[in-house]
């Protein structure tokens, strides 16, 4: 079995993706050191899979105990690096924990891959490193990069740089998942988005709200020049996101080129007013929601061109943005259900 480092392995997209690991044959191995994830994720993990993955609690930035986990583990075919920190406000406010987190936890990971041998990379990158887009708000990998106007987004492009150079000057090879906007949650209901504290992103907030955990969504901003007046984004289910780090790790197998960039996204842009009608029409829910003035730092529309992943990683997405805000209001009442208390 191939041993694949998972760090970040029990957020959101880590855990979805630890399952697909498992599926496709690989033995993840959890590192999370729980700062944004509750510990429960492991236990709801072991009832999907029927076994509990490895899983170390730790920091990525501290180089001796990360180094255990390297020591410990023989045959370590690569790593997937999740874990940072990803709230953009939190960042504009806190920049120094955004730049340390995030650009530490990476540094100490590639000395430790470098030490050990291990030459396969996947980076958890985002389409923050578009900003703006110049012209057309459908993004191809090709696209200029622009500079994001937060120090969350500063990370990440600080990062694929980071990568580039020591893929350049050693036996590493990488591959950046530039991700939209992944939304939605397992299909057995077992694992799912839970955030803690107030939802910065879309989705949770939604559910938190019909389920009666908040008052109400705002919407923030309504005078975009976009067809409805609100942002238009990308949501991709976030299994189909965690299929394309499979996907990833094959293709390093057999990558000619150092570093490879690839856009995880349906190809569809749908704005923020149709994604809450969407929810209301899936859900039978009637959601409780006004507009309130734009949100500092919110890039008015873009959406993936994934034709480079389509046709290089052959991955597709699986499940319909109604599929996915399906799963995530099944998720938020499974949540309900079990009576699980949200840290909010
Ligand atoms: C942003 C980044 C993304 C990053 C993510 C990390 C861009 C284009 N995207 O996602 O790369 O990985 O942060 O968290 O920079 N909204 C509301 N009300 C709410 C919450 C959100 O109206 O309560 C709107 C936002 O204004 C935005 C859309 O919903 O237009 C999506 O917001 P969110 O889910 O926070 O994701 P992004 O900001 O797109």
């Amino acid at each position: 079995m191939k041993k694949i480092i998972v760090t970040g392995g029990l957020g959101y997209i880590g855990s979805h993706t630890v399952v697909e690991l498992v599926n496709n044959g690989f033995e993840p191995i959890i590192v999370d050191n729980l700062s944004n994830s509750y510990a429960d994720v492991y236990s709801w993990l072991g009832e999907i899979l029927g076994h509990k993955p490895q899983f170390y609690q730790i920091d990525c930035a501290d180089k001796s105990a990360f180094n255990d986990v390297f020591k410990a583990n023989n045959n370590i075919k690569g790593v997937i690096h999740f874990a940072a920190f990803k709230s953009v406000c939190e960042s504009v406010a806190q920049p120094v924990l955004y730049y340390q987190n995030n650009l530490n936890s990476l540094l100490v990971l590639l000395e430790l891959m470098n030490e050990y041998s291990i030459g396969n990379l996947v980076f958890s990158s985002s389409c923050t490193v578009y900003g703006i887009p110049e012209g057309k708000i459908q993004v191809d990998e090709n696209t200029m990069l622009q500079k994001p106007n937060c120090p969350y987004g500063q990370t990440k492009i600080m990062s694929e740089q980071i990568i580039s150079d020591v893929a350049d000057s050693c036996e590493i090879k990488a591959t950046l998942l530039r991700y939209f906007n992944p939304i939605g949650a397992h299909e057995s209901t077992g694992i799912g988005e839970l955030p803690i504290g107030k939802p910065d992103n879309l989705v949770p907030f939604i559910t938190q709200t019909a389920i009666g955990l908040r008052d109400k969504l705002s919407i923030f901003g309504n005078d975009y020049e976009t067809p409805d007046g609100t942002c238009i984004r990308d949501f991709i289910h976030v299994t189909d996101l965690a299929n394309a780090h499979v996907k990833a790790l094959g293709y390093l197998g057999k990558q000619e080129e150092r570093v490879s960039r690839f856009n995880l996204g349906t190809g569809k842009g749908h704005s923020v007013t149709e994604l809450v009608k969407t929810f209301e029409i899936v859900t039978g829910e009637k959601l409780n929601y006004e507009f309130v003035p734009r949100r500092d730092g919110d890039v008015p529309a873009i959406y993936a061109n994934a034709d480079k992943s389509n046709r290089v990683l052959n991955w597709t997405c699986r499940y319909s943005l109604e599929d996915s805000l399906s799963s995530a209001w099944k998720w938020q009442k499974h949540l309900k259900k079990i009576n699980f208390k949200i840290k909010l």
